[in-house]
């Protein structure tokens, strides 16, 4: 080992995650990695050796979360040795910026590159390491290593990267093509998760949709009702799917697997055909609303979500009436909604970025605001009924409470005479919020 170099068997480490499920993944992979080189997990910045930024570049947003949270590490960094490093599809795309810009940095590493993270921690801490080498293949990343967050839901990467090439999006460019894993890997990940006693997993990927197996060739739909026969998994969710390539065959084996959940993430972005071309997305507004109208056929409860972008460059005010008309249309059970920022790379930044920033915003407000009232109207007519809950622990905000899920994903907080962490409970609904229902344990 070189001199003055700390072994990551003394380190203590502190990860703080920006971004996606993905991302979330990630950082359980890192602090996985981390964890069995010896490293002991923290929870403050201040008492660590090493400080991991993992970062999404999805959205202008996170990248500046990236440098005020450098900036908040700045003076920590002059006042005790630390090393910091930077990780996730940020690192990827702006490695050189970050050095320039927050030279104190000591490493930076791309979403492929994980599995040489402790040697990248030993050799920065004498001088800069920046690796961001990424694979055509998709790397097998070992379950056990895996430190999760949670002991009763767990994220399950099916497929990695993106073809689609939507026409704001940085995606394909950060984390590259699509990229498959063996069905009989993500089978064996799950059976073993089931075996430690998970309940749930959440298949993930940039777009589930398009998975077909290397070695069969089978498809989301096969996968899907593979899943449903793994003993001890209850509930199966997966995220993100395109709309265009969800099809009959995958909403029919959803309604076939009980234990797929009746939920679904189905990112429209628009309500305007016009504007959606522009996107690249590849559907219209009638194709998408015929697939959600197919979806309710078959499962009349489910639970909707979306996303939307509004202030696309171009955006008229009537094409985002149409989005607004869409929304009260399909009235989703949840969404989340962004100011289109531009992304470097993307086809979209080469046009002007047309619309003010308080145009944006102004449209912003009014989508959300009318999604607000939908949920509120939604969430009441919940109020007196029991429901599955899944309990993932005591809420963050008042821990006499605890928080869980339902089947349509919604945050159910409840009361509940004992601990029913990481159990199914039935919960009666006695009121809500827009963006929780509230209960206690019958
Ligand atoms: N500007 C704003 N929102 C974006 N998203 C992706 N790229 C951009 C961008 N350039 C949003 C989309 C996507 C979600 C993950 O982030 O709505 O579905
Ligand atoms: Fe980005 Fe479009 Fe791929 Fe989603 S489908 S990751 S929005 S390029």
């Amino acid at each position: 080992m070189k001199e003055n170099s700390k072994s990551l068997a003394s380190m203590k480490f502190y990860i703080r995650t920006f971004g996606c499920q993905m991302n979330e993944n990630d950082s359980e992979r890192i602090a996985g990695i981390l964890t069995a080189g010896g490293a002991k997990m923290s929870d403050s910045p201040e008492d660590s050796d090493l400080i991991i930024i993992n970062t999404c570049a999805v959205r202008e947003k996170s990248e500046e979360k990236l440098y005020s949270c450098l900036g908040r590490l700045a003076p920590l960094k002059k006042r005790k040795r630390v090393v910091i490093g930077v990780g996730g599809c940020v690192a990827q795309l702006y490695r050189s910026e970050i050095m320039e810009r927050t030279p104190f940095v000591d490493f930076i590493i791309g979403p492929d590159n994980y599995s040489q993270l402790a040697d990248i921690v030993h050799s920065s801490q004498e001088e800069k390491v920046v690796s961001t080498s990424w694979s055509e293949d998709f790397h097998e990343f070992p379950s056990e290593m895996t430190l999760r967050e949670s002991d009763v839901s767990a994220y399950v990467t099916i497929m990695e990267g993106c073809n689609n090439f939507c026409s704001y999006c940085i995606v394909p460019f950060t984390r590259g093509r699509e990229k498959f894993r063996a069905k009989e890997n993500i089978l064996q990940e799950i059976q073993s998760l089931a075996d430690n006693g998970y309940l749930e997993v959440q298949l993930l990927g940039q777009n589930v949709n398009s998975y077909t197996d290397p070695e069969s060739g089978k498809d989301f739909a096969f996968l899907l009702r593979e899943l449903n026969r793994v003993d001890g998994i209850e509930w199966v969710r997966f995220i993100t799917s395109h709309p265009k390539n969800l099809n009959r065959d995958i909403a029919e084996a959803m309604k076939e697997s009980e234990k797929v959940c009746r939920q679904l993430h189905l990112p429209i972005q628009s309500g305007s055909t016009s504007v959606l071309k522009r996107m690249n997305r590849g559907y219209t507004r009638e194709e998408y609303l015929e697939k959600i109208a197919m979806l309710r056929q078959l499962m009349p409860d489910i639970s909707l979500s979306t996303d939307i972008i509004v202030g696309f460059p171009g955006e008229t005010e009537d094409e985002f009436q149409d989005t607004l008309s869409m929304l009260a249309e399909v009235r989703f059970t949840n969404i989340f909604s962004f100011r289109y920022s531009p992304r470097p790379k993307t086809a979209a930044s080469r046009e002007k970025d047309s619309i003010p920033f308080e145009e944006k915003k102004k449209r912003l407000i009014q989508v959300q605001e009318l999604q607000k009232k939908m949920q509120v109207e939604f969430n009441r007519s919940l109020i007196g009924r029991t429901m599955k809950v899944l309990c993932l622990g005591k809420s963050k905000k008042d821990p006499a409470v605890y928080a869980g899920r339902n089947q349509g994903y919604q945050v159910v907080n409840f009361r509940s005479q004992k601990d029913v962490t990481g159990q199914f409970v039935e919960v009666h609904i006695a009121s809500c919020g827009p963006y929780s229902l509230v209960g206690e344990t019958v």
